[in-house]
């Protein structure tokens, strides 16, 4: 699969076909402001939760590529309000078949609000699956003892993670997650963007190393092949 990194947590991954936009907050990110959010195209986007620097392009974005919008029921409702009516309503631990794959929604530990304070639901994760590859995008969260479930359901070939701390768990915590969801392919998110979550990427590099995974620390408008491996 081929990703594409617009910083903070917001990837644009292509999956059997079709590209998947995780996230989107790029206008408001100082770090990838020169990114033109209308030379963006998705299919979908996937939204893990409604918080401001996870959501701000959302709208925008769908409106203009028309891409469904895969989220809680809780921003579906919302983006509904906002004029985005291509959505797809979900929850924690159900799944369904897209024509790209099956996403199924995970639990994060983590909160979640709408950028105008209206009730945005539950955070989560998601697993897509297809006869391609699988990956995990936990969005923010803690470490979670849930992760270990993640095996019992698929093969991950890689998996997106928050390091950043402060908010999420961090680097230490994010090798720990790799052992739990059995996959040794760490793409790393939600770092650096703002004070809190600046981290040293040397020593994140080192510590996997020394646990003998991968990660990848991507540049912002970095785009990479990740090999499928099951
Ligand atoms: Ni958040
Ligand atoms: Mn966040």
């Amino acid at each position: 699969m081929q990703v594409t990194y617009y910083g903070h947590s917001c990837f644009l991954v292509e999956t059997n076909g079709k590209k998947l936009l995780f996230d989107p907050f790029i206008s408001h990110n100082e770090l990838a402001k020169d990114i033109d959010i209308n030379s963006i195209e998705a299919d979908y986007i996937l939204q893990s939760h409604g918080h401001a620097d996870h959501i701000a392009d959302t709208v925008a974005i769908a409106k203009r590529t028309n891409a469904k919008v895969v989220c809680c029921y809780e921003i579906h409702e919302w983006l509904n309000k906002q004029g985005v009516s291509n959505t797809h309503p979900m929850n924690i631990g159900g799944k369904w078949q897209f024509d790209f794959g099956t996403v199924k929604c995970l639990a994060a530990q983590h909160s979640s609000a709408m950028p105008d304070g209206s009730y945005g639901g539950n955070p989560m994760g998601f697993l897509v699956m297809n006869n391609k590859e699988n990956f995990y995008y936990a969005g923010d969260t803690a470490l979670t003892m849930d992760m270990k479930l993640i095996p019992m359901w698929c093969k991950l070939d890689a998996a997106f993670l928050p390091i950043g701390d402060n908010f999420t768990m961090d680097a230490t915590d994010a090798v720990l997650a790799s052992n739990f969801i059995e996959c040794d392919n760490i793409i790393a998110m939600h770092f650096d963007t703002f004070g809190y979550i600046k981290i040293d990427h040397n020593s994140v590099e080192t510590l996997f190393k020394n646990a003998n995974k991968k990660i990848k620390i991507p540049n912002i408008k970095e785009t990479f092949s990740l090999q499928a491996s099951h």
